[in-house]
């Protein structure tokens, strides 16, 4: 036992193992258990700190002849002698297995909740640029809601919902399209009542026409499969969809009155 530990190789590896203990257990997950702030450190800067590490304990074997012929020694029995021949075998599909599940684990796709929380309805932007121009959102009606007819702006949102929208927001409006199962977060439910009715319609244009590319820090890290459709729709198309979208809900916008009363809160 004394010579195993007595051994540069094992010390090298204790000190490997150890390090890595403590940068990914201690610092995050243990000192926390006993009160001191601390967060758990991020994989790649793991990485980093653990290549330090083994440069340090390279630089500390190499420093001495004896040492570092010691500290090789075991790596070039397992290599070259006969008697290790299982070993070798186990380690040379053991060691490139351990890399390929290692690698398979970072880009593996992961449809675990981000560690953050997600502002379903983040505060929107006073204004926005529209297909280059300056669109002032704060205070801003639907303006088809005082031109044309209803039916029309029906007619056009309609069409433009069948064809865009009901893959994800589906037939019945109730966010269940065809492909709502494979988006997290799902496609909103435009039936619930705190959606529509909670939203001013300038609100429901800023989120179409910008979509989850536009949302802000708080809408993320959450990549929200909303399409931005600025570059689809035009302005009025935009509207009459959203005209649609509460005569098909039977609901009716919030307005400006009770943004107001409530201090802009969403
Ligand atoms: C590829 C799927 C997809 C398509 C197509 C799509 N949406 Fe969405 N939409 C989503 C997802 C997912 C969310 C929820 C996440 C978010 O708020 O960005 C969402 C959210 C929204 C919201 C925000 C609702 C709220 O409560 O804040 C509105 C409004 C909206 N969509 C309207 C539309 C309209 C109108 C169309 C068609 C022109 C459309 N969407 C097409 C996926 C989609």
């Amino acid at each position: 036992m004394k010579r195993l530990f007595g051994h540069p190789f094992t010390q090298g590896a204790v000190v490997l193992v150890v390090g890595f203990f403590i940068f990914e257990y201690l610092i995050g997950y243990i000192l926390p258990l006993f009160g001191v702030s601390s967060a758990p450190v991020p994989r790649s800067v793991v990485f980093q700190y653990m290549l330090t590490v083994l440069v340090g304990v390279l630089l500390y074997m190499s420093a001495e002849e004896e040492r570092w012929a010691a500290f090789r020694e075991p790596i070039q029995r397992t290599m070259v002698d006969r008697d290790k021949r299982g070993l070798r075998g186990v380690l040379m599909v053991a060691i490139p297995a351990l890399i390929g599940w290692l690698a398979y684990e970072n880009v593996k796709p992961s449809y675990g909740a981000p560690a953050t929380l997600r502002s379903v309805h983040p505060a929107p932007p006073n204004q926005i640029t529209f297909r280059g121009q300056t669109m002032e959102l704060t205070g801003l009606e639907n303006p088809l809601r005082h031109e044309g007819s209803l039916e029309e702006h029906m007619a056009v949102g309609r069409a433009i919902y069948t064809r865009n929208c009901v893959p994800c927001h589906g037939d019945r409006l109730d966010g269940d399209g065809h492909f709502s199962a494979a988006f997290n977060p799902i496609p909103a439910d435009f039936t619930a009542p705190g959606t529509l009715p909670q939203l001013t319609e300038s609100y429901v244009f800023w989120r179409v026409a910008k979509g989850g590319p536009g949302l802000p820090q708080e809408g993320t890290p959450w990549d929200s499969a909303m399409p931005a459709w600025e570059p689809f729709l035009e302005e009025n198309e935009i509207w009459a969809t959203i005209i649609y979208l509460y005569e098909q809900a039977g609901v009716t916008p919030r307005t400006w009155e009770e943004e107001g009363e409530e201090g802009g809160e969403h």
